[in-house]
C-alpha cells in the first residue's frame, strides 16, 4: 500500500471516530433527559386517561368537548416532545440554513422544561428582536442542550436559568446567552473546560458521568459557524455562556420561510 493511501485511510478513520464521539456526546444528553421525559409522558398519559374517563362518564356535549380538547392538547405536547427527541438523536447533516433563533431555542426548551422543573430550576427567557442566523440547527441545539444541562447540574438544590436571545444591530450579531445561578467555575478550571474529555463529573448511581466533550464540541461548532463563544463565571454566583453569530439581514430572513431544521461553522474565544 502506498504511503498516500495509508495516510488517507488514517484520515478517514479519524473522521469516523470523531463522528462516533459526537454521537456519543449527543446520546449522553439524551440519557440525562431520559428520566424527566419519561416522567412527563406519565403525566400526559394520566391526563389523557382521566379526561377519556370523564368523557365516557358524562354524556353532555359540553363536558365531552372539554375532555376532547384536553386530550388533544396533551397528545400534541407528547408529539412535540417525541418529534424533538427523534430529530435531536438523529445523525444530522452538515447543512446550514437561515434560522429563526427564537424557534430554535423553543425546540430545545420543549425537551428540557420538565428536567428543569424537577430540579427546581426557574427558567426565564428574554427575547429582544427576532434574530435570524445561518446555522445548522441540529448542531446548535446540541450545543444549547449541553449548556442547559451543564447549568442545571451546577445548580444542585435549584436556582435560576436565564436564556437571552437578541439581535444586536450595532455589532450585527445574533446573541444567545445561557446564565445560571450555579456554583460557578474556578479560574484554574475555566482554562480547561473547552478541552476534550475535561470533566469534573463522576459517574452517578445510574453510571451517568460526563464525557467532557460537550464544550469542546460547542467550541468547534461555533467556530465553524464563524461565531464567537464567551464564558464569564464567578464562583458561588454563577456562569454565563454567550454565543454570537453573524445576523442574517432582515429582508432575507423575512422572505425566507420558517425552517425548523437548520445548521452553522471558525475561531471561538473564551
Ligand atoms: N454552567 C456551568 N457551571 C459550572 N461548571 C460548568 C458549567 N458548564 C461546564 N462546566 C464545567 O465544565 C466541564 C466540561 O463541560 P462539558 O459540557 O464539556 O462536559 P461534561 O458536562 O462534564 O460532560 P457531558 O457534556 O458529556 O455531559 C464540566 O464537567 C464542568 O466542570
Ligand atoms: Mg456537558
Amino acid at each position: 500500500m502506498t504511503d498516500e493511501r495509508e495516510r488517507q485511510q488514517y484520515i478517514d478513520e479519524i473522521q469516523s471516530l470523531r463522528e462516533q464521539l459526537l454521537q456519543a456526546q449527543k446520546l449522553s444528553t439524551v440519557g440525562a433527559l431520559a428520566s424527566s421525559v419519561t416522567h412527563e409522558f406519565n403525566n400526559i398519559l394520566t391526563t389523557v386517561i382521566n379526561y377519556a374517563k370523564m368523557g365516557l362518564r358524562h354524556k353532555n356535549n359540553e363536558t365531552r368537548e372539554k375532555a376532547f380538547n384536553k386530550i388533544l392538547t396533551a397528545g400534541q405536547r407528547a408529539s412535540k416532545i417525541t418529534t424533538g427527541m427523534l430529530s435531536y438523536a438523529r445523525n444530522g447533516s452538515e447543512r446550514r440554513e437561515a434560522m429563526d433563533l427564537v424557534d430554535l431555542v423553543e425546540d430545545v426548551l420543549v425537551l428540557v422544561e420538565k428536567d428543569l422543573q424537577i430540579h427546581r430550576v426557574r427558567l426565564q427567557t428574554h427575547v429582544e428582536g427576532r434574530p435570524f442566523a445561518e446555522v445548522n440547527a441540529s448542531q446548535i441545539q446540541q450545543v444549547l442542550l449541553n449548556m442547559i444541562i451543564n447549568a442545571r447540574q451546577a445548580m444542585e438544590g435549584g436556582g435560576r436559568l436565564d436564556i437571552g436571545i437578541r439581535a444586536n444591530p450595532e455589532t450585527n450579531c445574533a446573541e444567545l446567552s445561557i446564565r445560571d445561578s450555579g456554583h460557578g467555575i474556578p479560574g484554574d478550571q475555566l482554562r480547561k473546560i473547552f478541552d476534550q474529555f475535561y470533566t469534573t463529573k463522576t459517574a452517578d448511581e445510574a453510571g451517568q458521568g460526563g464525557t467532557g466533550l460537550g464544550l469542546a464540541l460547542a467550541r468547534e461548532v461555533i467556530e465553524s459557524h464563524h461565531g464567537r463563544l464567551r464564558v464569564d463565571s464567578a464562583v458561588g454566583k454563577g456562569t454565563t455562556f454567550t454565543l454570537k453569530f453573524p445576523l442574517v439581514v432582515e429582508s432575507a430572513s423575512q422572505s425566507s420561510p420558517k425552517i425548523r431544521n437548520s445548521s452553522l461553522t471558525a475561531p471561538a474565544s473564551k
